[in-house]
């Protein structure tokens, strides 16, 4: 699972928004889900567009599939959407928002197009929803 910029915030960045839930819940209750679904998950987090690029391609031949809230990057970067592309790992694109009943400028991704999936408004639920629709994918 891959978090982009300001995601190391949650629990306190604008919690009307995100909610209250902190990155470690999160990433606890993922855990227990995968424990529950046999299959393992590795959490990554960064605020740069570069590591995150450098992250997608070390898991190239090692995951077979990636969870992807790309925050802001999901608007602006080219680059993580040529990695994504690059490695050929399928993936669902996630937004704790609903990024299509804010700005503008939130309504276009340069990922949707090549997901397997978009769950967006969910809160921290779509990170579970994606993570038991990767798990079917993995296992089948
Ligand atoms: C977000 C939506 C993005 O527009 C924003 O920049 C984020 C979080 C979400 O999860 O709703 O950082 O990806």
């Amino acid at each position: 699972m891959v978090n982009g910029p300001n995601l190391n915030l949650l629990g306190t960045r604008e919690p009307q928004v995100y909610g209250h839930e902190t990155l470690s819940d999160l990433n606890a209750r993922l855990d227990e889900v995968a424990t529950e679904l046999n299959v393992s998950i590795e959490h990554f987090q960064s605020n740069h567009e570069g590591a995150i690029v450098d992250k997608i391609q070390s898991v190239m031949g090692k995951a077979s599939c990636i969870l992807i809230n790309a925050g802001a990057y999901t608007h602006t970067s080219v680059a993580i959407r040529d990695a994504l592309l690059g490695t050929a790992i399928p993936f669902f694109e996630i937004h704790i928002s609903n990024v299509h009943a804010r700005e503008e400028f939130r309504h276009h991704s340069y990922l949707s197009d090549k997901a397997i999936g978009v769950i967006v408004g969910f809160g921290l639920d779509g990170y579970e929803f994606a993570l038991r629709k990767a798990a079917r994918l993995v296992n089948k």
